[in-house]
């Protein structure tokens, strides 16, 4: 069942009815303010840090879900009633959501009133604007009264919903206007302040949430909306809001609109009195200047759809399948920006309490990001790096604000410190720029050294740190977060969250030996580049080493083998009563070329489509563990089917497609891609119940009650990992150090296909042609008109357009 359809023309997915399976949300925002929002209006605010600097009081967990955000009242003769549904629920007579690039649309009606909302934050503005045009389309005057409403949230949202006994005192507005500022903490330390303003004189406010609501009240039906006035509440503490009332009346066919701005300002702390507990708002002013007039709004959003329009342009594909096109063209390349800018810190799921920006999670974002913004992408590896140790171990996350290494999670998941290598090696693939290798970045615990010896410390640690078969130790987990191997002295209950570092040291990881194939060889190619042959024969060495172990004592007899545990136990062997086999080893050896030329590759990988395949995607082991083991860790706590324990996990699905199409079967290499891709999914949003144009971590698996449905949208990275596939190993499309490698691999009935690729500042018009309907290789390759051995364009410097024709065969 739909709940919507795909506008492509306008990059947009419309909403058609507010009850989705669940709140179906759109990210606001690409810098430093951000808003989540709801297909019902639902969401909050934040700048720069989800934890930190939240503006918006937002509530998980609650019931009815997604119940608090950035609501409109219309108050109609009795009626009342929210353009996108929700608090009231309130049945219109016409609903429908738009979420765009970076803005969200909703039009509702009821009794021949309409209401429309344009909400979005501006390039280069520290806010939200939100346009609101009422119409009414009743052949009588209507005389309607609009009441807006935020509920702030006191900043540190962490303590916000814990320290009530401080916080319900601490809250302090000023109203000065139409404006209402949110100045909580402001008189002891802070500089910062927020605001919402609305660009009219308003009848009445309310900053007192037990005011506007009734006491007992709900967001459902205020008490102020019903009474359809604004009681002027000064709020002292317990709950602060900001409601704006503003009457009007609308002769048959008029139309008022009205702009919102929700702001964030930062004073420099020389700005920061103007009198004791009053804010300097010179700012503020400044702000909302640029926000009075539609014309003023209308040029910031037309800024903004044209800054993307102009990003995704970097990758265009035109092939006869739609849903490829509107996920490579648009959705797949937004996720990536958002997995980007929030990590895994704030959305629907995540808090953006618990969790700052990951290590590997970060730095597979960049993956997919990198050809989008490489500046951004420069930054970002730079400030990664920086949380690494001089022993080339790295915290395992860091909070966006401070940009420091997260004391109380730690160190110590062994493949870490390779994901550095993943994501600068990408960034130079894409750019060229081998500057950044020189660039000079503390470690974390003193000391510093270039981007370049970074990596150095990162392969050595793998080759430093190996366990009694020559596989890498895995240390507290590797990309399998749960998988504990050395917790085997941990309480019930406890995970690698509570559990130290250091115990246990022996586990070995496959898939941390997959990974080090995979990107020892690109850390060699970085050397080499460099001229520091030595370096690279060196590590090339250590890496065949690798490669010859993993076929060895990595090997199982039809699959890799997943790991051995503190004693020395095979995790993920025939031999294994629960877990027998797991995806990512065959999906990361597979892809780093492991085991191809003996043939072994080919078997895991048909292991994998026997074992693991279902009609949803692939699972992440089986047999489903049915019980707790305490040498295994936190994946045998889930429920069989769900998250790690057997659940479809999302992010490794791409590795096999990956793996698939390293080895040359198109065919498979697609069919993986098409189970877990949200815009196959749509018309089975029943099931699936997750956003269908956005990738969700997880899918419960076969062994799951509820087979098929997803969990967890958007901070995945799945977003990056699956573009990666499809854009670089599907349609082929792989930067590489020498320029555009064109190496597609595709269903024999995919058809021929076009792309447009920004790279190196020129860009590529390539057209790929399958008159044989084969699955992979390139038999011909024409650059504007010239025929080029191999398959790789060569790069030309200040060369500005290249016409690409490859011929499959
Ligand atoms: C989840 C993992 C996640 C980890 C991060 C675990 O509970 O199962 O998927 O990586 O938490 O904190
Ligand atoms: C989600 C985490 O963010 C990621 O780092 C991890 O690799 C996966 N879960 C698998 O455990």
């Amino acid at each position: 069942m739909k709940y919507g359809f795909f506008d492509d023309q306008r990059c947009e997915y419309v909403i058609t009815t507010p009850e989705t399976p669940l709140p179906w949300i759109n990210y606001l925002g690409c810098k430093d303010f951000f808003t989540l929002i709801s297909n019902t209006c639902g969401g909050y605010s934040f700048y720069k840090d989800a934890k930190l600097l939240r503006l918006t009081r937002y509530r998980y967990n609650n019931v009815p879900y997604d119940n608090n955000g950035q609501y409109f009242y219309i108050k109609d003769g009795s009626s009342i009633w929210n353009p996108g549904w929700q608090p009231s629920q309130t049945r219109l007579d016409s609903y429908e959501c738009r979420h765009g690039l970076g803005y969200s649309r909703f039009t509702g009606s009821l009794n021949q009133a309409k209401a429309e909302v344009l909400t979005f934050v501006p390039l280069n503005d520290t806010c939200q604007v939100t346009s609101l045009t009422l119409t009414n389309e009743s052949g009588e005057t209507k005389n309607l009264s609009l009441f807006s409403y935020v509920e702030w949230c006191l900043w540190n949202a962490d303590d916000d919903m814990k320290n009530f006994q401080r916080n319900l005192s601490t809250g302090e507005l000023e109203i000065e206007g139409s404006t209402i500022y949110h100045k909580t903490e402001y008189r002891e330390r802070r500089n910062h302040y927020a605001l919402y303003s609305v660009n009219t004189p308003v009848d009445g406010f309310d900053t007192s949430r037990d005011a506007f609501l009734g006491t007992y009240g709900s967001p459902a039906a205020p008490v102020v909306v019903k009474e359809g006035k604004a009681s002027n509440s000064e709020a002292h503490g317990w709950s602060p809001i900001a409601s704006h009332q503003i009457n009007v009346s609308l002769a048959p066919g008029e139309s008022r609109s009205y702009i919102f701005v929700l702001g964030y300002v930062e004073n420099e702390e020389e700005e920061k009195w103007e009198a004791p507990g009053i804010i300097n708002k010179t700012k503020a002013h400044q702000l909302l200047s640029r926000y009075q007039s539609d014309e003023a709004v209308e040029k910031a959003f037309t800024e903004l759809t044209d800054y993307w329009q102009e990003l995704l342009s970097g990758y265009q594909v035109s092939s006869d399948c739609e849903e490829v096109n509107r996920m490579v063209n648009i959705w797949n390349q937004y996720q990536c920006m958002v997995t980007f800018n929030m990590s895994r810190s704030a959305s629907y799921y995540e808090s953006g309490i618990g969790r700052g920006m990951g290590f590997r999670d970060s730095c597979q974002d960049l993956l997919g990001f990198v050809h989008l913004i490489p500046e951004r992408a420069r930054e970002r590896i730079l400030d990664i790096a920086s949380a690494q140790f001089g022993d080339g171990s790295t915290y395992h996350q860091y909070q966006p604000l401070t940009k420091k290494g997260n004391a109380d999670i730690g160190g110590g998941f062994n493949d870490d410190p390779l994901w550095l290598i993943a994501g600068t090696s990408a960034y130079i693939k894409e750019t060229g720029d081998t500057s950044i290798l020189s660039e000079v970045v503390t470690f974390d615990d003193g000391g510093e050294g270039t981007l370049f010896e970074h990596l150095t410390r990162s392969f050595e640690f793998t080759v430093t740190h190996k366990g009694p078969h020559g596989l890498p130790l895995i240390g507290r987990a590797d990309w399998n977060d749960c998988l504990n191997l050395n917790c085997f002295s941990a309480q019930p209950g406890e995970s690698f969250q509570t559990f130290g570092p250091s115990e246990g040291p022996v586990a070995e990881s496959v898939f941390i030996g997959g990974m080090f194939v995979k990107y020892g060889e690109e850390y060699a190619q970085l050397a080499e580049l460099q001229g520091l042959t030595d370096i690279a024969e060196s590590a090339r060495r250590e890496v065949s080493s690798m490669y010859d172990t993993l076929l060895d004592a990595g090997w199982d007899g039809d699959w890799f083998l997943r790991a051995y545990d503190a004693y020395s136990q095979k995790v993920g062997s025939s031999e294994c009563e629960e877990g027998q086999i797991f995806i990512e080893p065959q999906g990361f050896c597979v892809l780093a070329g492991v085991g191809i030329k003996e043939g072994k590759a080919q078997r895991a990988l048909d292991s994998v489509k026997e074992r693991l395949d279902t009609k949803y995607g692939i699972m992440l082991l089986q047999p489903a563990f049915s019980r707790y083991h305490l040498e295994l860790g936190e994946i045998t706590s889930y429920p069989p089917g769900y998250k790690e324990n057997a659940g479809i996990f999302c992010h490794n699905n791409p590795w096999i497609s990956i793996a698939e199409a390293v080895i040359g079967r198109g065919e498979r290499a697609f069919e993986v891609y098409r189970k877990t891709c949200p815009a196959f999914l749509q018309d089975i949003s029943e099931i699936h119940r997750t956003e269908p144009y956005c990738y969700s971590q997880m899918i419960a698996g076969r062994d799951a009650a509820t087979h098929g449905e997803a969990k967890n949208s958007w901070l995945t990275g799945t977003a990056a990992w699956t573009f990666v596939n499809i854009s670089q190993y599907i349609l082929g499309i792989q930067p590489s150090l020498t320029g555009l490698c064109i190496d597609p691999c595709v269903p024999g009935d995919f058809g021929d296909f076009t792309i447009t690729r920004r790279f190196r500042g020129a860009v590529y018009h390539i057209e790929v042609k399958n008159p044989n309907h084969l699955e992979k290789g390139v038999s011909s390759l024409l650059v504007d008109g010239e025929k080029v051995d191999g398959n790789v364009v060569p790069f030309v410097e200040g060369k500005k357009e290249y016409h690409v024709t490859a011929v499959m065969g």
